[in-house]
């Protein structure tokens, strides 16, 4: 097919919510390692991973490798029978993950991992009450959009009950006003207030994410979760904390972003760069909040034997090629590079981030969020073979995510093609 063809067939046959980046949707052909190229066979580096997804590199051989001598072998069952690539994932995911988490339920996506988690923590506590933060997102069903904090991606005409919002710790527009370290975490702190005025006292859980990934990389304070999650705790709910971004090294120095912050979750989620771009999602809880699920629950495809060996071999390589390591190095790197570009360009207000994770907020004046800055700056970048993400409520922020391998030269390519790109728009 043609370009224009496949454009134009994606218009007729899908859903019009089904939105592309670009002016001109770029119709991707094929991609290997950083490199994604269009089906004109223009290369782009690839700083976006398939929106996080892209740990190891595209279409890594190792993991290719394993898929297809699963397919060959055993392609699918259903839970009904056990097989050996669903146990050996449950059990990898026990010991890497922190604390006592050692049971898991497989699904196909961060949204029913999510899903997942939040009955769970209803059925253990008997509680229903749910507390999430403003600016977080967490998937695309009836209750997760519900935990959503972003209109544009709250689609449904009513929430489901039960699920309230407090201010997150978003210090570059400090929701209070405050300035850290001075603010005394005045947004942990209002959760007892949260509990105490807006639910009955008891809550089932606090659902969050160690760095919000599409509220635009906020990074909270380093004391932010253990001050939260005490509260939460003292008012009998579990710590949901879904790493469907920030999991699996993408934040550098460590396996799983809540490491940073010091804190042991009840619940954790996964999906994304879990399998490389195989669809997969991961709930993983200790045995006697696990064991609490009681009654018939199924998912057809959860724990597929081709999907548990594609993330299998995932973290594989990330273990074998010391990528948590690497996140962290060139992370740094990224970093640096980020903060040359806002020394000379005032337009980024903000840089943000850990790791691999880094994101840019482009402002005007008076930190007015700029979302026409990053639409003229994506197509530069794509002009610049240059692939980024976009996020944050007001849609003013760059996400930045190359795959978990990337090389200091090509870190050093992108900073190039970011400068080029500012550059020429003229900020
Ligand atoms: C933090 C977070 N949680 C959950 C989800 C939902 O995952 P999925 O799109 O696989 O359903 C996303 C997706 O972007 C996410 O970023």
């Amino acid at each position: 097919m043609k370009k224009q063809e496949v454009i134009e067939k994606h218009k007729k046959y899908l859903f019009p919510i089904i939105a592309n980046y670009y002016e001109e949707p770029l119709v991707v052909d094929h991609a290997k390692g950083s490199y994604v190229y269009d089906i004109e066979g223009k290369e782009y580096l690839d700083f976006f991973g398939g929106i996080v997804t892209i740990s190891v590199g595209h279409c890594n051989e190792k993991v290719t490798g394993a898929i297809q001598g699963q397919v060959d072998k055993l392609q699918h069952v259903s839970t009904l029978y056990p097989n050996e690539p669903h146990v050996r994932l449950a059990e990898k995911l026990a010991h890497i993950t922190p604390g006592r988490l050692q049971k898991s339920f497989f699904t196909n996506s961060g949204t029913e991992a999510n899903e997942t988690a939040v009955l769970l923590a209803q059925l253990h506590t008997k509680c229903q009450d749910v507390i999430a933060l403003r600016h977080s997102y967490s998937g695309r069903s009836h209750l997760a959009m519900s935990l959503t904090a972003h209109a544009s991606w709250r689609l449904m005409p009513t929430p489901t009950p039960g699920i309230h919002h407090i201010p997150n710790a978003y210090c570059y527009r400090c929701p209070f006003g405050l300035t850290y370290p001075s603010c005394d975490l005045k947004c942990a702190k209002d959760m007892e207030e949260a509990i105490q005025t807006q639910t009955s006292g008891r809550i089932a859980a606090f659902l969050a994410e160690p760095i919000q990934g599409i509220g635009g990389f906020i990074t909270p304070p380093k004391e932010y979760f253990q001050e939260i999650v005490s509260i939460v705790r003292k008012y009998g709910g579990l710590f949901i904390c879904d790493e469907v971004q920030t999991g699996w090294g993408r934040t550098g120095g460590k396996m799983f972003g809540i490491e940073h912050w010091g804190v042991e979750p009840d619940i954790m989620t996964f999906a994304k760069g879990m399998a490389n771009g195989v669809p997969i999602g991961a709930t993983i809880a200790p045995a006697e909040i696990a064991d609490s699920m009681k009654g018939m629950t199924i998912s057809t495809f959860g724990g597929n034997p081709v999907t548990s060996t594609a993330a299998l071999a995932t973290i594989q390589v990330i273990e074998e090629e010391n990528l948590v390591e690497n996140a962290r190095l060139m992370g740094q790197r990224l970093r640096e590079g980020l903060e040359g570009l806002q020394q000379k360009y005032p337009v980024i207000g903000d840089v943000r981030g850990m790791g691999l994770m880094q994101a840019l907020e482009l402002v005007g004046e008076n930190k007015r969020p700029d979302s026409e800055a990053v639409k003229r700056f994506f197509e530069r970048t794509k002009a610049n073979g240059l692939l980024i993400g976009k996020g944050g409520l007001w849609g003013n922020v760059i996400r930045i995510t190359p795959p978990l391998n990337i090389t200091r030269e090509q870190v050093d390519e992108a900073i190039k093609k970011l400068d080029r790109s500012f550059m020429q728009m003229g900020l």
